[in-house]
């Protein structure tokens, strides 16, 4: 048992938790530096706790967090912070603070670390605990209607905060295929976008604006790391439409309970897949 290592701090849809046992088997034994273009939460990163690391997410305000968690007095501050939601927490202050990104000169005036704390707090103290921003990109999820709130654990903050300092971690928020521009030969990337849609209509999007045209850009990014010998693993459900993308790759499919529609109110086992090109 390993006690020392860091958790994901946030709840994020698509986590891998209770999926890590089985993720795990088909890591490779060595590598490089790790890539994870689409990091979430982190839980397969705070897992595999890398010497060397390139983390991304096009979520800007997750990034955030992790840039704030790389620097002592930022984190020191966003605690205070934390503490402060957490003593003015209410469904009236939820709303003032979700909404402040409504204005958005003044939310751009926010610190870091105000942004952060931000962040994590909505998280926690939002419906279903999920991020979720509307066609205007402005956090839109209710409140969850609990009188107190939680907001972080100090010791697994210090431990996230810990082991971006020990090591080589490089923070990023842009594109998957910007973020893996730098691969080299024996680099491993773990590859977990928003997954492919159970209905396989063409038109269909994912909550985050996924589309099956974003499926085959990263198909392709799969192909040139795959000839460039980097070590490669995706996550996705076992569609017809991912099953002919990746037929040259070995598959390894397994369930999962998910959320199955789009409030997350009826569960079910899944069908996934990883997919690796070793
Ligand atoms: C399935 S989740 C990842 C879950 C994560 N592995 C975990 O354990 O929590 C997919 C992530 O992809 C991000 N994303 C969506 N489109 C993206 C893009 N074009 N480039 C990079 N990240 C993107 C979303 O913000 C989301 O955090």
């Amino acid at each position: 048992m390993n006690t020392l290592k860091p958790k994901p701090f946030v709840k994020w849809a698509g986590g891998k938790r209770q999926i890590l046992d089985k993720l795990k088997k088909y890591v490779p034994l060595e590598f490089n530096t790790y890539y994870e273009p689409f990091v979430g939460g982190g839980a397969l990163l705070f897992e595999l706790t890398p010497k060397s690391a390139v983390i991304n997410d096009s979520n800007q305000e997750l990034m955030n967090v992790y840039k704030v968690l790389l620097d002592y007095e930022e984190f020191a501050k966003m605690c205070k912070e934390l503490n402060k939601h957490e003593r003015s927490h209410s469904e009236e202050y939820y709303y003032k603070i979700r909404d402040l990104d409504r204005d958005l000169k003044k939310y751009q005036k926010l610190a870091n670390y105000q942004k952060a704390a931000r962040t994590i707090y909505l998280n926690k103290a939002c419906f279903n605990g999920l991020y979720r921003v509307n066609s205007k990109g402005l956090f839109n999820v209710p409140f969850n209607k609990k009188n107190k709130v939680s907001t972080y654990d100090a010791s697994n903050l210090l431990l996230v905060h810990t082991y971006f300092v020990n090591n080589d971690i490089k923070i990023m928020s842009t594109d998957f295929e910007k973020s893996v521009e730098n691969c080299q030969e024996n680099d491993f990337v773990y590859f977990d976008p928003p997954y492919d849609t159970l209905n396989n209509s063409f038109t269909s999007y994912t909550e985050e604006g996924f589309t099956k045209k974003d499926q085959e850009r990263l198909f392709k990014t799969f192909k040139k790391l795959d000839q460039k010998g980097v070590k490669v693993m995706l996550s996705n459900h076992n569609t017809d439409f991912i099953k002919e993308l990746y037929k040259d790759y070995n598959f390894h499919v397994i369930t999962a309970k998910r959320n199955i529609n789009s409030n997350g109110n009826k569960r079910g086992l899944v069908e996934e897949v990883i997919i690796t090109n070793y």
